[in-house]
């Protein structure tokens, strides 16, 4: 099977400024590890996605491979063509979108602004103008195509950044959280255009970031799990939380505390944790991974030893978040 994306022990480092030396990531030397010996291979076809907190590494990654920034060692293929000798070459295959990113000019209509993008990449005119109209469509946006860019709400503006990234039809398209911010519906246009745009075309492929799980399990073929620089895990979001089908994931609310958290990991059979505070509603909400339902019992003598009374508990189904938060030590919206 052809391989998008193939990534060989990628490196990146930066240099730390002397008062900056304590970062996320491994340090090293006054060095930050962003990326360490990161190997993935992508098959052609495949959409696939890089999950990790922030300041994994994933924008690092994504960098790379669009050749934005140049790694430290290693060597990353993007569509059989190394990025580093040959930029310009895989430049014309792909293209990227970044959330929370602008693009354009104010003073243009999102109809003007796709146009001028379509132009920058010489596509035929006749082509530019029937997949803008595509785009304006499926993306629920031709009410807006008269519209001056500066007169968009955020998320619409987000919505074009986007669009703006699939004018040129790229054959690998990198999306670093495509849906940060987006509202319910708008990141629900977004999914299935990404969805369609891959379904019309087995040779796309997609690269997508994003902190939203639910997102991940839903789309994806397959995802990364990064942490500190290092690939953790790399399968299909099914296979990931069959991993965790022995153990048993248990939801449990208690009144807002936010002493002594942290020995609740240190409970027998309790394999991770993860704790949230829900200041608006009074609750601590914790999250308790266990090696067999059976532990469960510690649990509960040890809340009621600390004086914590539970407001319930719940089990659940092992989620692509339970399969992080066993793998990286905290959620995503981690406070531990
Ligand atoms: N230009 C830079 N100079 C110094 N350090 C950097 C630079 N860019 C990234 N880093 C560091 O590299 C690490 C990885 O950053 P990166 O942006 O790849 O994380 P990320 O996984 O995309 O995080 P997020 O989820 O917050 O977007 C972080 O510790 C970050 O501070
Ligand atoms: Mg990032």
């Amino acid at each position: 099977m052809n391989l998008a994306v193939e990534t060989f022990d990628l490196n990146r480092t930066f240099k730390l400024k002397k008062a900056k030396n304590k970062g996320e990531n491994g340090n090293n030397n006054g060095k930050l590890i962003a990326l360490e010996n990161a190997n993935i291979k992508i098959h052609q076809g495949e959409l696939f996605g890089l999950l990790g907190p922030n300041g994994a590494g994933k924008t690092t990654l994504i960098k790379i491979l669009a050749t934005l920034l140049l790694p430290t060692s290693g060597t990353g293929l993007v569509d059989g063509i190394d990025v580093v000798k040959y930029p310009e070459k895989v430049r014309k295959k792909i293209n990227m979108v970044s959330g929370g990113e602008h693009c354009g000019y104010g003073i243009l209509t999102v109809r003007e602004t796709l146009w001028m993008f379509s132009q920058f990449y010489g596509i035929a005119t006749k082509v530019a103008h029937r997949r803008i109209d595509e785009l304006l469509k499926i993306l629920k946006m031709e009410e807006f195509a008269k519209t001056k860019i500066g007169k968009l709400s955020t998320g619409l503006r987000q919505k074009l950044n986007f669009m703006r990234g699939f004018v040129c039809d790229p054959k690998i398209m990198f999306l670093d959280e495509p849906t940060l911010g987006l509202d319910v519906q708008i990141a629900r246009d977004v999914r299935i255009y990404i969805r369609t745009w891959m379904k019309e075309n087995p040779e796309r492929t997609v690269l997508l970031t994003t902190h939203y799980m639910a997102e991940a399990d839903e789309l994806c073929d397959r995802v990364a799990i990064i942490d500190k620089g290092r690939v953790l895990v790399c399968d299909s979001p099914q296979n990931l939380k069959k991993s965790l089908a022995g153990e048993a994931v248990f939801y449990i609310e208690i009144p807002l505390s936010v002493n002594g958290m942290e020995k609740f990991g240190q409970i027998p059979g309790v394999k991770q944790f993860a704790y949230e505070h829900k200041s608006h509603l009074g609750r601590t909400e914790l999250k308790f991974i266990l090696e067999e339902e059976s532990a469960i019992s510690n649990v509960t003598e040890s809340l009621s030893g600390n004086g914590s009374k539970i407001i319930s508990l719940s089990k659940m189904e092992p989620s692509l978040e339970d399969v992080f938060v066993a793998l990286v030590g905290r959620g995503l919206k981690n406070e531990n």
